[in-house]
């Protein structure tokens, strides 16, 4: 762990890759590890990757909080979570 924002690479236990994690970020709207262990399997053995985890997600929405702040930018994927339509 080297506190950066891509320190997360795959969760070790469970093989779930960022790449996977990020896909359940932009195509199922997760937005908390909870989320994210419900939809992937992620962070569901040691959790020793739960902080590294938590900082992608922070950086995520730091993104898509700068992308709703411009104008041009094409908007955010629908969140498509049950009960949150
Ligand atoms: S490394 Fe992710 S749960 Fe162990």
């Amino acid at each position: 762990m080297d506190g950066s924002l891509n320190a997360f690479e795959r969760c070790y236990c469970t093989g779930v890759t960022r790449a996977e994690v990020l896909r359940a970020c932009v195509l199922q709207g997760c937005r908390t590890v909870e989320e994210l262990q419900d939809v992937t399997g992620a962070c569901t053995g040691c959790r020793t990757c739960r902080p590294e985890l938590e900082q992608l997600l922070r950086a995520r929405t730091a993104c898509a909080a700068g992308r709703a702040m411009r104008p041009d930018a094409p908007a955010a994927p629908p969140d498509t979570r049950e009960g949150h339509r």
